[in-house]
């Protein structure tokens, strides 16, 4: 029987992953089935018929004829397909917010966040359709114009995590939308059924007000067809988010065929804690970086930088904040539940393997280091003191909630250390000292994409663009003027005189 969850959004437990568009989905092909496991106890949801080659290319053509239209749809018009969208959001987010937390095992107040943050891009990306704007420029030569404008870059391929199984499509989707791009999404194999339903209830918003098909999707069940698409010539920008090595390969492989990356890579992020911090706002914030979403999130605190002289007394305040979260570990569609299973077993053995190598390195466990014992990906939420900042452990991104409390004795210290890993996605400093904050947030402070006074790492708001530096890969999607790169730039210029001056002064008379 289709678990409750999925049959209120109608999805069937035996579903097709390829999206052709016209409300048609592709019938049985030869496409493998994904088989889904929900994380907190490890039962079968359903099946998901993954794509064929055949679908695939069935997409690809349709999105490529899709373009050829809604690139002249004026973009205040395509705004309001977005409007549409995220109105049939709000209606189906409760519905959706509970598919996510079951599929992917985060708790339902994050999965209900996750469908907020859908709504909010759409509000915001409904604006962005009227602000689409280049700049006009002072020409040197008299009696001409310049300026540039913003045309639509074609079809837009996404590549999505299992942590974030619908918001960060949306980021990418609906501003692609407004910008007048086809998009073509292919969700990780964890979390098919989220993607499915995202996708009708966008698409069927769309057919209800009369407009086209803007969004496709195809699954794929290991990587030939993802590989196809990276390579793929027609999709002009590839926006992957997942771990670095893969990034590194989407990035090369994109950029050898002159195509657009967006890469949305792992992170390591820290937060400072100096001596004149308010703990009040620290702890909490700390707790809900390092075991929010399990840990499972890019933007997941995994360093602690804490200043000497009250590193006792903020580990012992974890300790405690520790001891009651582990209280409420437990099923993320429960309400009371703080902290949800791992996604799989693969991710269970990475956490355990982790905390061995920082044991064999001379780590102390100081809470939590080991699975629970219950059915489902269920682990303790884990603190690590006593290893040096550059320890190798550290220096990778585990997706699991652990975190490493290292101390320091100077702010320049202190940055040192956020900055030292290979990483650049997000930071924060809590503090009352004006000056280390603003030592951490000028050109030589912080060296991520995202830096925070007095508050955590992750969360951060769709307004701002989203992404980060150096093994972050250096994508930047979501808010401020990220929009730009789902667009091509073109610059103009008019002469309207009647003489041929050339730019530089130069002459060349015959
Ligand atoms: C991610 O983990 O891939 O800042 C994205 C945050 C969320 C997005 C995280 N808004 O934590």
């Amino acid at each position: 029987m289709t678990h409750p969850i999925l049959a209120a959004l109608g999805v069937d437990d035996t579903h097709s992953g390829t999206y052709l568009g016209q409300g048609a989905w592709a019938s049985a092909t030869n496409g493998a089935m994904i088989e889904v496991r929900a994380p907190r106890d490890g039962s079968v949801l359903g099946h998901v018929q993954a794509s064929s080659a055949g679908d695939y290319e069935r997409v690809v053509q349709r999105a490529e004829a899709a373009f050829k239209e809604w690139r002249q749809v004026p973009a205040p018009r395509r705004g309001e397909a977005v409007r549409l969208c995220g109105e049939a959001l709000r209606k189906h987010k409760d519905a959706l917010g509970s598919l996510v937390a079951l599929e992917m095992g985060k708790i339902k107040p994050e999965g209900d966040g996750e469908v907020q943050e859908m709504i909010d891009i759409a509000d915001f990306a409904v604006g962005q359709a009227r602000m689409l704007y280049g700049l006009s420029m002072h020409s040197e030569r008299p009696g001409h114009r310049m300026y540039e404008q913003w045309h639509p870059l074609g079809l837009v391929g996404i590549i999505s995590a299992f942590n974030f199984p619908v918001a960060v499509w949306a980021w990418n989707a609906f501003i692609a939308a407004v910008c007048g791009d086809i998009s073509i999404w292919k969700p990780s194999p964890k979390v098919p059924f989220s993607a499915i339903a995202a996708l009708k209830i966008c698409s069927e918003a769309l057919r209800a007000g009369g407009f086209p098909d803007i969004f496709f999707l195809f699954n794929d069940a290991g990587t030939e067809l993802a590989t196809r698409f990276v390579d793929d010539r027609r999709v002009g920008l590839i926006s992957f988010t997942g771990s670095t090595a893969v990034g590194r390969s989407v990035g090369q492989r994109v950029a050898g065929r002159m195509g657009r990356s967006l890469l949305e890579l792992g992170g390591n992020n820290a937060i400072i804690v100096d001596e004149s911090a308010d703990l009040k706002l620290a702890i909490p914030a700390i707790v809900f970086g390092a075991v929010g979403t399990a840990g499972q999130r890019c933007t997941s605190t995994r360093r602690l930088i804490v200043h000497r002289a009250i590193h006792a007394v903020v580990v012992e305040k974890l300790k405690a904040a520790y001891a009651q979260v582990e209280h409420r570990v437990g099923d993320p569609t429960d309400p009371g539940t703080l902290m949800g299973p791992l996604i799989d077993a693969a991710a269970v053995q990475r956490y355990e393997q982790a905390i061995a190598t920082a044991r064999a390195a001379g780590g102390q466990v100081a809470f939590g280091g080991g699975k629970l014992d219950r059915p489902g990906n269920y682990v303790r939420p884990t603190l690590i003191t006593g290893l040096a900042p550059d320890a190798e452990v550290i220096q990778h991104e585990t997706f699991a909630p652990i975190l490493y409390v290292l101390p320091f004795d100077t702010i320049s210290e202190a940055i040192a250390i956020q900055n030292g890993v290979p990483q650049g996605l997000s930071s924060a400093i809590f503090t009352q000292n004006l000056k280390h904050a603003e030592q951490f947030l000028c050109c030589t402070g912080s060296d991520c994409g995202i830096a925070n006074v007095n508050i955590g790492t992750s969360g951060a708001e769709i307004g701002g663009a989203f992404g980060g530096e150096k093994d972050t890969g250096g994508g930047r999607e979501s808010g401020s003027d990220a929009w730009k790169a789902y667009m091509r730039r073109q610059t103009d210029t008019i002469n309207y005189s009647d003489a041929l001056p050339l730019a530089q002064g130069i002459k060349f008379e015959f």
